[in-house]
């Protein structure tokens, strides 16, 4: 067993449905006591060392400690086309994403690419990931098989598509399903990974791609669920002519892809009964704002998807997202609020977000939306050690401002205001210290 004494915060409540004030919980000088790769104990130092005087003690006093951070949607084949500014979703898509995407096809890149990705993850406190995969089946493969040994808590899929994306990424739905039914076989279930089905989107899977996706979920209980909606006005509308319903949820529910195992990215412009059908079925929506903002999709609806009761996680939706680093995309959704307009003004929509809403969509919420936060997602007992230390060095703008914070919650905030990956002490994964 090992001691780590630290400042822990993380937040075990909801802050969107209960009081954001009593959300966040503070351990000053706290203990956490791991064993077997899980929490076993949690205090304050003084009280777990003196019930376990023996125990090896590993001092992380300064900045703080954090959940591991939970990433639901990026994309593994676009880690290196980061910063294709000045396109909108369609022409991006086409000038940046795909012709990388074809890339992988070939088994060694897609290998090289997976271990960058991972190791990029893992660096900046990413510990959990419903991560968009390649069209390619050997690349799959490679991509499990880094994650296997670097320990990520992985949830990923192929990507199908039968139609109008450039030739050599699609498959028809028999392929696709055949495919992606041996991926399920040896993957889903093997240490921390599961599987997720995944249609690009209904503007690249049809009605025939996305039944046989139906048929995937419904063959294999306890897979996941990932594809794109309503990101980009451009695509809203060919997905209305493709499928003659302006519902895009339509386009997926009618073939049984809207479930509570169902993580829908983006949903920049839903309407109100796309968002009760999504409330309904336990659907969740991962918000990617430096996405949103780089491809000029769109101001984020948060206060419609919290009325509404939609549960709301972060993406970082790398490439078209600009890092992998979740407290930025935090940051950038706490602007996005801003810009709606939080203050009272006449038409301002934006939701009051606070540090501790912040480190709860950084962290619980995306557990919460993968299923897994009865193992991850916080700090709590029983759980995996999955955790991040921050401690900036000494004389950065951050350390000066930790330093002049009143308490937590104001040390968070200027977590989030300026730390980066290079403010990445140490990384646990189970309990696993990354090397
Ligand atoms: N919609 C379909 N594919 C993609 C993608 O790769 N990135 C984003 N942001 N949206 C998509
Ligand atoms: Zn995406």
């Amino acid at each position: 067993m090992t001691l780590y004494r630290a400042t822990v915060i993380d937040t075990p409540a909801n802050p969107f449905t209960s009081d954001a004030g009593t959300a966040l919980r503070v351990e000053q000088d706290g203990g956490v006591l791991v064993h077997d790769g899980r929490i076993a104990e949690r205090g304050t130092f003084v009280s777990l060392q003196a019930a376990h005087p023996d125990e090896d003690v590993v001092d992380l006093s300064g900045g703080m400690l954090l959940p591991g951070f939970v990433d639901t949607h990026v994309h593994f084949p676009q880690t290196r086309v980061i910063g294709g500014l000045g396109m909108p979703l369609l022409e991006w898509l086409d000038k940046c994403a795909l012709p990388e995407e074809a890339r992988f096809a070939e088994p060694e890149y897609a290998a090289a690419v997976a271990r960058e990705f991972l190791g990029q993850l893992v660096r900046g406190g990413t510990t959990s990931a419903l991560v968009f995969g390649a069209h390619f089946e050997s690349a799959m493969d490679e991509l499990f098989t880094a994650a296997g040994n670097v320990g990520l808590n992985l949830t990923a899929g192929l990507v199908v598509s039968d139609r109008i994306l450039r030739e050599e990424l699609l498959y028809t739905p028999a392929q696709a399903q055949a495919a992606s039914q041996r991926l399920i076989d040896r993957w889903h279930g093997q240490g921390r990974m599961r599987y997720a089905v995944t249609p690009r989107f209904s503007l690249s899977a049809g009605d025939d791609m996305l039944k046989v996706c139906g048929q995937l979920l419904a063959d294999n209980p306890g897979v996941w669920f990932t594809s794109h909606i309503n990101e980009n006005r451009a695509e809203i509308a060919t997905v209305a002519e493709l499928f003659g319903t302006t519902d895009y949820l339509e386009s997926y529910a009618r073939h049984g892809l809207v479930t509570d195992r169902s993580v829908f990215a983006h949903n920049v412009h839903p309407s109100d009964a796309e968002l009760t059908a999504m409330a309904a079925a336990g659907s969740w929506t991962a918000h990617c704002p430096t996405s949103n903002a780089s491809l000029g999709s769109g101001l984020f609806p948060l206060g419609r998807h919290v009325e509404h009761g939609v549960g709301v996680s972060l993406g970082s939706d790398v490439g078209g997202g600009t890092g992998l680093f979740l407290l930025k995309e935090g940051l950038q959704a706490y602007f996005m609020q801003q810009l709606l307009g939080t203050d009272g003004r006449p038409g301002g929509t934006g939701y009051e977000l606070t540090p501790t809403h912040l480190l709860y969509l950084a962290t619980a919420a995306g557990a919460a939306a993968l299923g897994l936060f009865d193992r991850v997602g916080d700090l709590s007992v029983g759980k995996d050690f999955d955790a991040v230390w921050l401690r900036p060095d000494e004389g950065t703008s951050l350390a000066v401002n930790l330093a002049n914070s009143a308490d937590a919650a104001d040390a968070l905030a200027r977590v989030f205001a300026l730390a980066t990956a290079n403010d990445v002490a140490g990384v646990w994964l189970a309990g696993r210290q990354l090397s």
